[in-house]
């Protein structure tokens, strides 16, 4: 049996992961440590919670005291850490809070976890999962490799890059058994309706504008989550000590097109006129600092573990809008009380 903690498994990517390690690996005990932010939600884990290999822990990692004693109090085997504040727009308005969690919390765990293993580091694995945008913004050619320098642009992905360096340090100063994944946009069922695909959704079905920053020209690089959650697992067990591997999904969309796409799905799945629900497309101030291209040479990762995304983006899309279209309740109750005040201030 062993002891996995995975931090910040009740938000988007994190629930998949927890649920992928406890069906995939029946011998792991599983610790969810998360402090249930906006972003974290425990119905995301639902179908999971009795399960007696899953035990839930609400805490903050920011609090150095409380991430020392969890890990004195567990002896665990290995680290899959998500949390994190993630969101750009976010970022952008409150860059504190993102220094705090994405590096203060960063380094407490890495501290905690050294702290409990001592010097003996043998089949222990701390492995700290983050984002392409720590690469910063690409022009119309070329890639994101895992050599590529560091130059992040907003505050989340500074905060971001900060932790990433951190780890690297601790592989480096200590031979502490790091892992780290930098990977493109995910999208797929239970991301909160703040990040592009599930607000345009939302928005949609309720017949609200889609808000499009700019020219809507911007291009992401768009994986579906399972598929990231799949490479977690994969560098999790297979991965290298102290390596890094990128993971996306070689899925380059502009926004505009994206949100078109998402309109045409919508019009079918709701029965409305075809070009009905392109109406509502509105362009709105860009983001201050907005990246213009995200996309990830994913080479490394599938040369050296045999990763590569199992499904196209097409069927991925269609399975995503079907899951909001049929989980409304979820949608519903994420967007009442703080959402609705975001969203007032953020699109005014
Ligand atoms: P998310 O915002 O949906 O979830 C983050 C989770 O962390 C939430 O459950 C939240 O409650 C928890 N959390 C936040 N602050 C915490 C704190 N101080 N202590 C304990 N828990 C806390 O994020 P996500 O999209 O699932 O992203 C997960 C990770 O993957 C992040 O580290 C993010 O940088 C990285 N990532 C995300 C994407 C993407 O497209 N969403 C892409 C690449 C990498
Ligand atoms: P987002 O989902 O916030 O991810 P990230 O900024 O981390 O890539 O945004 C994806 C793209 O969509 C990004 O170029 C910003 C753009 N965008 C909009 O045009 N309108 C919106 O309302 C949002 C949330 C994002």
């Amino acid at each position: 049996m062993k002891k996995i903690l995975i931090t910040g498994g009740a938000g988007f990517i994190g629930s998949h992961v927890v649920r992928l390690f406890l069906k995939k690996y029946p011998n792991y005990e599983i610790v969810n440590l998360d402090k249930l932010t906006y972003a974290g939600n425990l119905e995301n884990l639902k179908d999971i919670e009795s399960n007696p290999n899953y035990s839930f822990v609400k805490g903050d990692i920011v609090d150095e005291d409380f991430i020392m004693n969890l890990f004195q109090e567990n002896k665990f085997d290995g680290v899959v850490h998500l949390a994190a504040e993630s969101h750009v727009d976010r970022s952008i308005s409150n860059p504190t809070e993102f220094i705090k969690t994405n590096v203060m919390g960063t380094i407490n765990l890495l501290n905690a976890a050294r702290n409990s293993w001592g010097n003996d580091f043998e089949n222990k694995v701390f492995y700290h999962i983050s984002t392409d945008e720590v690469y910063g913004s690409l022009g119309k050619e070329g890639f994101f490799l895992e050599e590529t320098p560091y130059d992040p642009r907003s505050p989340y992905s500074s905060s971001k890059a900060s932790s990433d360096h951190l780890v690297r340090a601790y592989f480096y100063t200590y031979g502490m058994p790091v892992k780290i994944s930098n990977c493109s946009n995910n999208y797929g069922s239970h991301q909160f309706p703040e990040k592009l695909i599930p607000l345009m959704i939302h928005n949609i079905q309720q017949n609200k504008p889609l808000p499009v920053y700019g020219e809507g020209l911007n291009i992401r690089d768009w994986l579906w989550v399972n598929d990231h959650a799949r490479a977690i697992d994969v560098v999790f067990h297979d991965g290298v000590l102290g390596e890094t591997y990128n993971i996306g999904g070689n899925n380059e969309w502009t926004n505009i097109d994206l949100v078109k796409l998402l309109c045409q799905t919508m019009d079918r799945k709701l029965g409305r006129k075809e070009g009905e629900s392109e109406k509502l497309i509105t362009y709105v101030t860009d983001r201050a600092g907005h990246d213009m291209r995200y996309a990830i040479d994913a080479s490394k990762i599938k040369r050296e573990l045999g990763w590569e995304p199992s499904i196209t983006f097409e069927k991925g899309l269609e399975d995503t809008v079907e899951w909001y279209l049929s989980n409304s309740d979820w949608l519903n109750n994420v967007t009442s009380g703080d959402y609705q005040s975001y969203y007032e201030k953020q699109y005014k």
